[in-house]
């Protein structure tokens, strides 16, 4: 079974015909993963294309490169790196070798020391607020996890994150922070984001202003593999926590990226953050592919990207404080999967990673659900809520809920109305819901871990390495040479520098900063 066979796969029936010939597929179709409950009921599928994509996972290899990755073979192949996020989150006395050497206890150590940390900010009633600067995987895990988290947070200690370079961000949260109430968290795995070093270096300026050079070493900590440029930026590497280059960015929110996280929630409830992720990679590594959550939900994505040709995918959680997580989802999914060369650096001949996009519910649905309903673009959706909410308001809780339900029930089976097309709906929309008990640090790492291994599922079987991201670099390199053109003197304008446009722009904008 080949990708280029799907297209030849007959597709099923309406979803109407097949619950109604076969309803025990809503038991059927199923999956358990930790805490987690799928319905993948209402999709484009029966068994025999179930059967054909299992094949298909089968056959492109998904169990081995999985097994690759759980035995810390150095599976990114473009970087030659181990991919070890998985380590990150295994008790201790297990055992995870990267080239021959166990790197969990370096893993416990590390956390030990975070949390030995974050204990004495919780205990120090002089700290308040906790800001973290950093883009990218050291922004979005910990600033959609906090959110996530809320309920858990210490009453006393918020959290903002910076990431943006635009001074309005910075700007913002320093306009409402107290110099000796703030602890800096700078988090960037290279320490040599531009965004970041410069929101550092003016937190940093901002807070010498106000109690002098000797504040950095009580005020800043950072978290970066390279500690070089940490000692480089004036902060002391006694002040630093590490983590590891087979820990990519997007996969390092329960690495010591999650430090501001920690802090807000307590080392304990990081902990049970990371055995919510350490269950689903177990039910990853252990399960038959036709029992395997990630490995399905994976391959009803290839189905639809490469069989039935939808382009995107929306996450529509029906939970506040999940709003950050689509953005959280495009970074890991997009920059994972957003390739289209294999990993020999051949032209891949099909479609890869989705366009991945979403909002909470139940605003998205005043807002972009009527193309999801009744458009023609077939958008595939998950669908992601929890029994029991964290605020006293009950009857907010049942009302949301209904509409999850009702959404999944509209979107699949539509309405027949021949007189009036206008209030027609098609139905056979697909989507998943996912369902748990509670939002809970827990079920927080279980949902992150199977979006992760979703992704490492899709990218095994459409061939490109997850675990690069060289599409970022050009713009970052161009940046650097506009930079001195926008602000420098008449000689850093070279008329053959850039196409026509480019130095038009440069151009209007010098003439008008
Ligand atoms: O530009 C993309 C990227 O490299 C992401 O992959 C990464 O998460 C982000 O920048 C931030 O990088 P760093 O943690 O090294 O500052």
């Amino acid at each position: 079974m080949d990708l280029a066979d799907l297209a030849d796969l007959a597709p099923p029936a309406h979803l109407r015909e097949l619950f109604a010939t076969d309803p025990q597929r809503a038991e059927r179709y199923v999956a358990h993963a930790g805490d987690l409950r799928i319905d993948f009921s209402k999709h484009r599928i029966d068994d025999g294309v179930l059967d054909a994509l299992v094949e298909l996972a089968r056959d492109r290899g998904v169990e081995a490169r999985r097994d690759a990755m759980f035995a810390g073979e150095r599976i990114n192949v473009a970087e030659d790196r181990a991919v070890g996020h998985v380590a990150l989150r295994m008790p201790s006395g297990s055992e995870f070798r990267i080239d021959g050497d166990d790197v969990v206890p370096d893993v416990h150590d590390v956390l030990d020391r975070m949390g030995a940390f974050a204990d004495r900010v919780r205990a120090d009633d002089r700290i308040t607020h906790v800001v973290n600067i950093g883009i990218g995987g050291s922004d979005l895990g910990p600033a959609m996890a906090y959110e996530a988290l809320q309920a858990f947070r210490h009453p006393r200690i918020r959290c903002s994150f910076v990431s943006n370079v635009d001074g309005a961000d910075i700007a913002g949260v320093l306009a409402d922070a107290d110099p000796a109430s703030t602890l800096f968290v700078v988090a960037s795995k290279t320490f040599g984001t531009i965004e970041t070093l410069t929101n550092a270096r003016t937190a940093r300026a901002w807070l010498v202003d106000a109690l002098g050079d000797a504040a950095v070493a009580e005020h800043f900590v950072a978290v970066s593999t390279n500690a070089e440029r940490v000692a480089e930026f004036g902060i002391d590497t006694v002040n630093m926590f590490g983590f590891w280059d087979w820990v990519g960015g997007r996969y390092s929110v329960d690495s010591a990226i999650g430090l501001a996280l920690m802090i807000a929630i307590g080392p304990a409830a990081f902990r049970e953050f990371l055995d919510g992720f350490h269950q689903v990679d177990e039910h990853f590594r252990t399960a038959p592919l036709p029992e395997n959550a990630p490995v399905l939900l994976a391959l009803l994505g290839v189905w639809y990207t490469n069989g039935l040709g939808f382009a995107t995918k929306a996450v529509l959680p029906y939970a506040q404080e999940l709003a950050r997580f689509p953005a959280y989802l495009q970074q890991l999914d997009m920059e994972s999967n957003g390739k289209s060369v294999r990993l020999d650096g051949s032209r891949v001949d099909h479609d890869t990673g989705p366009i991945v996009w979403g909002e909470p519910g139940t605003n998205g649905q005043h807002a972009f659900y009527q193309l999801i309903h009744q458009g023609t673009h077939v958008v595939p959706v998950d669908l992601i809520g929890f029994a029991k909410a964290h605020h006293p308001y009950q009857q907010h809780h049942d009302l949301l809920i209904a509409n999850l339900i009702a959404q999944s029930e509209a979107l699949a089976f539509g309405r027949r109305n021949e007189d009036e097309p206008h209030r027609n709906f098609d139905g056979d929309r697909p989507n998943t819901v996912i369902l748990a008990e509670q939002l809970t640090p827990s079920v927080l790492g279980q949902l992150i871990a199977l979006y992760e291994h979703i992704v490492h599922v899709q990218g095994t079987i459409w061939g490109v390495n997850s675990y690069d991201q060289w599409g970022v670099e050009l713009g970052k390199e161009l940046a650097n040479q506009v930079t001195p053109e926008l602000t420098g003197g008449v000689d850093a304008l070279r008329p053959d520098a850039h196409d026509a446009s480019t130095n038009a722009l440069i151009g209007w904008y010098r003439a008008h900063r």
